[in-house]
């Protein structure tokens, strides 16, 4: 089967690829490498002893899209703007990349008769009022530009699975963290904003302290509880999340282990990992900031079977073992 992975050079992409190649799969990569690096590709190709097949440029270009997805039968849909913060300074920015670049690819594939499509959602299209754990059904009132962007993206797929008979699956990601147990693929990144790599750049020197924000929440620590989730496991998902393409209409997963670490929790397993303590200052919470955010991952298992196999101690050391071989990334 040929499968197009956009955004296949990126964090989640380049361990999507790896896993579709090592099953058999014939993929294509779009990528602009705004946010990726080819090396990322040429690193997943060696740990796989084959390659993939890359057309470099912009998903909103249909004309490059039509051509990409000659002989495709399911697109992986990766490629997007992922920051909230830079979100809400620049939301047209998301807007354009993540609204009107998917709807381009979703106009290339219609061109071509390709109608299955896996998307990238997030736990950032819930209510931060809804309670806790996330089900699919449960109330969504995105509350950054990137959540909405993320939330209309399914409303599109919605739209296409009822009208004209698409398959299309969403998975809403809870918090991917970790990296490939060999170092050799990670989050390519030199200004984290996400927990596990900020307790690393504390851990490495790169920052003096690691801050954290709020230490007087109602948790078990006094620390916000959120579900982190292996970024090999996410892609396995990928993966399950073809069998749900077998019967069209859109269906949504949430992605996430239903199991809930304080960030007290994931600095004290960053500094097992690295053998030494965390340099860490307690600050004032953030505003926006949930004290809770867990997904209940049961419609995920009991449909497609999906579990999660990885802890934290196995996201964090590989996460510390990446950040120690490519300092600045790839580079
Ligand atoms: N990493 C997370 O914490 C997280 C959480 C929830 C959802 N997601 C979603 O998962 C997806 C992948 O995230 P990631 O962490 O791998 O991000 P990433 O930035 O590492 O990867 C995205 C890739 O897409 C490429 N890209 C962006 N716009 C493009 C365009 N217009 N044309 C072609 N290529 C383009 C970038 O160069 C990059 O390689 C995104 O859709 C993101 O919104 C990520």
């Amino acid at each position: 089967m040929r499968t197009l992975v956009t955004g296949g050079a990126g964090y989640i992409g380049s361990h999507l690829l790896l896993e579709l190649l090592g099953q058999g799969h014939d993929v294509v990569v779009v990528d602009d490498f705004s946010n990726g690096h080819p090396l990322a590709l040429r690193r997943v190709q060696e740990l796989a002893g084959k390659d993939s097949h890359l057309v470099e440029g912009d998903i909103a270009d249909t004309a490059l899209m039509r051509h990409a997805l000659k002989g495709v039968d399911t697109v992986f849909h990766l490629a997007a703007y992922k920051s909230t913060s830079e979100s809400l300074a620049h939301p047209q920015r998301y807007f354009r990349n993540n609204l009107g670049g998917m709807a381009s690819l979703l106009q290339a594939m219609a061109d071509v008769g390709c109608r299955r499509i896996v998307y990238s959602s997030s736990a950032a299209v819930y209510s931060p009022s809804a309670s806790m754990p996330l089900a699919e059904g449960s109330d969504t009132r995105p509350q950054t530009p990137y959540g909405w962007t993320k939330l209309q993206g399914e409303a599109m797929l919605a739209w296409l699975a009822e009208q004209q008979g698409w398959s299309a699956v969403s998975l809403r990601y809870f918090n991917p963290v970790g990296a490939h147990p060999t170092g050799r693929i990670g989050e390519n990144t030199t200004k984290p904003s996400n927990l596990v790599p900020r307790t690393l750049m504390a851990l490495s020197g790169d920052l003096p302290a690691l801050s954290i924000f709020g230490t007087d929440y109602d948790t078990p620590d006094g620390t916000a509880l959120r579900d982190y989730i292996h970024v090999i496991d996410l892609a396995r998902a990928h993966l399950a999340a073809l069998r749900a393409l077998k019967s069209p209409g859109h269906h949504v997963y949430n992605v996430g282990t239903g199991r809930s670490y304080s960030v007290r929790e994931v600095v004290d397993a960053c500094g097992r990992a690295a053998g030494r303590p965390v340099p860490v200052v307690e600050a004032d919470r953030r505003a926006g900031d949930m004290p809770v955010c867990v997904a209940d991952p049961r419609l995920f298992l009991d449909e497609l079977g999906f579990r999660a196999r990885f802890d934290l101690d196995d996201m964090v050391s590989s996460a510390w073992r990446w950040w120690q071989d490519n300092p600045g990334g790839y580079g």
